[in-house]
């Protein structure tokens, strides 16, 4: 298999423009796509902002930033991921939307394009199964902020070659991440565990244990957690955050990652967290505030 030059992200929303960041950072030529052109920039001008930040911070030149700026292409169109040697899908948590996407990228991709995806919950092999390629598919799972998160889960299925697997691997390391394996279950590591401990705050709130804001600081201060639980609910999204648990639900059927009431009715009304200004707090000031919805 040959070496990765070009690198193809698909979605730029909170993870594909850190995913599309880091690849460009790392020397990759990178190919970020969107469907729609205010996303697509809304991703690049968070991109910049980052690497502007570094130059004022002195962690890198101008120049440096000029020439990752300039492998980064963005684009509305799927055509334009033909020749990438490496496919990171990085768009909603939805088997569906996924599906969709692999196979026309199996249309367009070279024969040996690897593809992998960041999905936070859905089975690889499912994800896999779906596309031309089951034998160079592999999960490539990014934590947010993509840009400071050292961890990757790669994650390989029974159909991911072991070429496929140590390329992705490999890959990772490039990027400056430090991976760990894993297999193909639903959550991999991290968000096994994570995703619980999530739905227990919100459980824990629901039924009356502390406010929001004592809860986090329960945790920030107790345990030495950089965020509480609902600080790091509304900035994962709670749209995603709501998809996750009723995959894992549906895979598990254990009432541990079932969605609370609570979290299903944020999801509904469109309390997405940072991403839509009001979750369970509220962004509007430069200090959060409680939302209106929990309050
Ligand atoms: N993008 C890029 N860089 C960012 C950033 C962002 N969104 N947020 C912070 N940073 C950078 C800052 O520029 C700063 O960089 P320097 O060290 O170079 O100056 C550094 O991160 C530290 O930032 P701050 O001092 O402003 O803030 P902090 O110390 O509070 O750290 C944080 C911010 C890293 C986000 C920290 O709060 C944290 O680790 N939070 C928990 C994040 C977490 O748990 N992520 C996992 C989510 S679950 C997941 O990803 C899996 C899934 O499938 C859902
Ligand atoms: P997001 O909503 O911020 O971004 C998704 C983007 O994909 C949107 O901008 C949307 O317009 C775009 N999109 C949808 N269909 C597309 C297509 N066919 N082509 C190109 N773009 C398309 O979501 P996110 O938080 O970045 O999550 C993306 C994926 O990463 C999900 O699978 C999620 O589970 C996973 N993930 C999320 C987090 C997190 O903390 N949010 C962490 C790790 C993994």
């Amino acid at each position: 298999m040959s070496e990765i030059q070009k690198v193809g992200v698909v979605g730029c929303g909170l993870m594909g423009s850190g995913i599309a960041q880091v690849c460009a950072q790392a020397g990759y030529d990178t190919v970020a796509r969107e469907v729609d052109q205010a996303l697509l920039d809304r991703g690049v001008t968070g991109i910049t902002k980052n690497l502007d930040r570094a130059v004022a911070k002195e962690k890198i030149g101008e120049a440096d930033r000029d020439a990752i700026l300039g492998r980064l292409h963005p684009t509305l169109s799927l055509d334009d991921l033909a020749e990438c040697d490496l496919v990171i899908e990085a768009i909603v948590e939805n088997l569906g939307a996924k599906h969709e996407l692999f196979s026309a990228l199996g249309e367009l991709c070279k024969a040996t394009t690897v593809f992998s995806s960041n999905t936070s919950s859905l089975s690889i092999t499912e994800l896999a199964a779906g596309t031309d390629r089951p034998d160079r598919f592999v999960g490539l799972h990014f934590f947010n902020p993509v840009p400071v998160m050292p961890l990757v889960e790669v994650v390989r299925c029974g159909s991911t070659s072991e070429e496929s697997f140590r390329l992705a691997y490999a890959f990772a390391e490039s990027l400056g991440k430090q991976p760990i394996a894993c297999g193909d279950n639903t959550g991999f590591v991290v968000n096994r565990l994570l995703v619980p401990y999530m739905l227990d705050a919100i459980r824990a709130y629901e039924a009356g244990v502390a406010s929001i804001p004592d809860i986090d600081k329960g945790m920030r201060l107790g345990c030495g957690y950089p965020m509480g639980p609902f600080t790091l609910g509304d900035f994962v999204g709670l749209d995603t955050l709501y998809h996750i648990t009723d995959i894992m639900y549906d895979e598990y059927r254990d009432a541990r990652f079932a969605s609370p009431p609570l979290l299903r009715r944020m999801f509904l009304a469109g309390y997405h967290g940072r991403k839509t200004g009001k979750g369970f707090y509220d962004y509007s000031d430069d200090e959060p505030v409680v939302s209106d919805f929990v309050k």
